[in-house]
C-alpha cells in the first residue's frame, strides 16, 4: 500500500477513535476498513455496561463496509492510544500497539484474503498482515457460502 493510502487510513481511524464510547476500560480505539472499491469505513469501540456486550471498533467499521456492500477488504487500520497513567504503571516505557483481538481477526478473515494490518498509537506505527495474527482462520466451506 502506498504511503498516502496508508496516511488517508491511519487518519479516519485516528478520527474515529475520538468518538469511542469506552467509559469502562478508557481505551479509545478507532478502526479503518478499505475496500476493494478504495472507499473507506470506520468505526470505534462502544463499550456497554453489561460488559460482554461491548463492541470492538475493527467490527463496527467491517460491518459499516460490509452493511453498506462491500465485502471485499483490503486494508484495516487501528488507532488506539494508551491513557499516558496505563503507559507509567506498565514496567517498559514502549508504546503499545492495539492488535485486533481474536473474534475481530476472524471476522476481517471472513472478508478479506490477506490483507495489511496497520497498528498505531500516534508515537510508532507497524504493518502487519492478518494470516501472520491468524495463521489458521476458520472457514465454513458450505457450497451455499459461494452463491450469495
Ligand atoms: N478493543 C477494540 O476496540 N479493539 C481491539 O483491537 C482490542 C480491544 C476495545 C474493546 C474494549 O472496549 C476495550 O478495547 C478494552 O478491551
Amino acid at each position: 500500500m502506498n504511503k498516502s493510502t496508508q496516511a488517508r487510513l491511519l487518519h479516519a481511524a485516528r478520527r474515529a477513535s475520538i468518538k469511542a464510547y469506552a467509559p469502562f476500560s478508557k481505551l479509545k480505539v478507532g478502526a479503518a476498513a478499505l475496500t476493494a472499491n478504495g472507499h473507506v469505513y470506520s468505526g470505534c469501540n462502544i463499550e456497554n455496561s453489561s460488559l460482554g456486550l461491548t463492541v470492538c471498533a475493527e467490527r463496527v467499521a467491517i460491518f459499516k463496509a460490509v452493511s453498506a456492500g462491500e465485502r471485499d477488504i483490503k486494508a484495516v487500520a487501528v488507532f488506539a492510544s494508551f491513557p499516558q497513567s496505563a503507559i507509567d504503571n506498565r514496567q517498559s516505557k514502549m508504546p503499545q500497539l492495539t492488535p485486533p483481538c481474536g473474534a475481530c481477526l476472524q471476522v476481517i478473515a471472513e472478508f478479506s484474503e490477506n490483507p495489511e494490518i496497520i497498528l498505531s498509537n500516534g508515537r510508532s506505527t507497524n504493518t502487519y498482515r492478518l494470516r501472520e495474527l491468524l495463521p489458521l482462520g476458520f472457514r465454513l466451506d458450505h457450497p451455499a457460502c459461494h452463491s450469495e
